[in-house]
């Protein structure tokens, strides 16, 4: 049976979602006045061009974004001890540009300015280990709801401690999974919900060397199912309904897979996989295949969705496309010290803000149609702490 479902077991109408069109930009929208729209305080922003909360601020500052503006960009360690590093420099540099668009910058989430009345999202886009502490802040401080970078903590264990903290204060969290609003992935979700019986393949191809295979597993030494196949893992938790407790079976895919121990470069040694492979079966008799590879692309990275029946490819959507490879190319050509998957998942990024920021200003309850919620989070995490041992266990003894 075809167990497609929307976090916390809504029957999902797969459809793709909306604003996803490249062309989509807020210079056709109407104005809205600052009072309408969602504030935005950007919590650990990261240096222009590197960090994902920067972009974030880019994208609503330039008004990609129309529910939204941002109000208040939060950066304790650029505004603080790091204040005098190159990146510190640069930082302090757009700051001074985005303070003539009244934004306020603040060392500390305490520091924010709060205006009575006004609808915030607090996005958090801080080092995983810092998001736990990043989330109480803001809720102490009066958020109406948080938009958390993914996986959102480094354990089940505090991300459900987060989960408990949040509800209590009735503070909505949505996660920043940008996969689970990906036209390739949606695309592959409604043909996959035509064909019952059909199975689905999901491949995510990052474009590291082996030369620098060392160096990636110390910066993500998280582990590839938490850092890389996460996003994967949300996907599952959302639209598939597999949790620890409805898997029926993992098989490894041994060819596939490599785990390597190697010395990054303080000296230290870490075993992680370069890539992993495997098949999950459900209870209720769903198959769904992962293949996650750091190596596995040449050319940036790319990710595909495969529906098969009865042994077969019916159905394939992949992200770049032809016409995102020349966007791309294009635009990294253009400004070559941009992080180039900001080029890439711009769209996706456009539309977690856009639906997270109207939900909030609609007052609406619970999470739109798709976003992943901290349920899905720890679902999430949870599959990759179970599988992690579980795919390692079962190479050692396939070797
Ligand atoms: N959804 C996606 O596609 C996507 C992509 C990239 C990152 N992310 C997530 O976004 C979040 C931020 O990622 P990032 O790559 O921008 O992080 P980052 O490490 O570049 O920056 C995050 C924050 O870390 C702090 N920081 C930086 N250097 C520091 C230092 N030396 N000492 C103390 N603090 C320091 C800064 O306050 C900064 O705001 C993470 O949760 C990550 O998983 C999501």
């Amino acid at each position: 049976m075809l167990a497609l479902l929307a976090s916390g077991s809504t029957a999902l109408t797969v459809g793709v979602a909306p604003s996803t069109a490249r062309s989509t930009r807020a210079v056709s929208q109407p104005a809205m006045s600052s009072s309408d729209r969602c504030a935005v305080w950007v919590v650990g922003c990261g240096v222009p061009k590197r960090g994902m909360g920067w972009y974030h601020a880019k994208q609503v500052i330039e008004g990609d974004v129309p529910n939204a503006a941002v109000t208040a960009v939060v950066e304790p360690w650029f505004l603080g001890a790091g204040a005098d590093s190159p990146p510190g420099k640069a930082f302090a540099e757009w700051a001074e540009a985005m303070k003539e668009k009244g934004v306020a910058f603040c060392d500390s989430v305490d520091a924010v300015p709060v205006a009575e009345g006004e609808r915030t999202l607090a996005l958090i886009s801080g080092r995983t280990a810092d998001n736990p502490r990043l989330l109480k802040e803001v809720i102490e401080k009066g958020c109406t709801a948080v938009y958390l970078e993914k996986p959102g903590a480094p354990t089940v264990k505090e991300l459900e401690e987060m989960r408990a903290y949040a509800s209590s204060k009735g503070v909505p969290v949505f996660m920043g999974y940008n996969k689970n609003v990906t036209p390739y992935v949606r695309k592959a979700l409604e043909e996959a919900k035509k064909r019952p019986g059909s199975t689905t393949t999901y491949i995510h191809n990052n474009a590291y060397t082996e030369a620098e295979l060392p160096e990636c597993f110390e910066r993500n030494a998280e582990g590839l199912l938490k850092n890389m196949a996460i996003h994967e893992l949300a996907l599952l938790a959302t639209y598939w309904g597999v949790t620890v407790d409805t898997i029926e079976s993992v098989t490894p895919d041994a060819d596939f897979s490599r785990c390597l121990t190697l010395k990054g470069p303080s000296g230290e040694t870490f075993t992680d996989f370069s890539k992993a492979g495997f098949t999950i079966a459900t209870k209720e008799g769903q198959q769904i295949t992962l293949l996650i590879d750091r190596c596995g692309s040449d050319a940036g990275g790319n990710s595909v969705a495969i529906v098969s029946q009865d042994g077969g490819e019916v159905f394939r959507s992949e992200t770049p496309d032809e016409e995102l490879i020349q966007t791309v190319e294009a635009a990294a050509k253009a400004d070559p010290d941009m992080m180039p998957y900001f080029f890439l998942q711009s769209d996706d990024y456009q539309v977690l803000k856009e639906l997270t920021t109207s939900h909030v200003l609609q007052g609406k309850p619970g999470a739109p149609e798709g976003i992943a919620t901290l349920d899905v989070a720890i679902d999430a995490l949870k599959l990759a702490e179970y599988l992690t041992p579980t795919l390692q266990e079962a190479l050692a003894v396939a070797k």
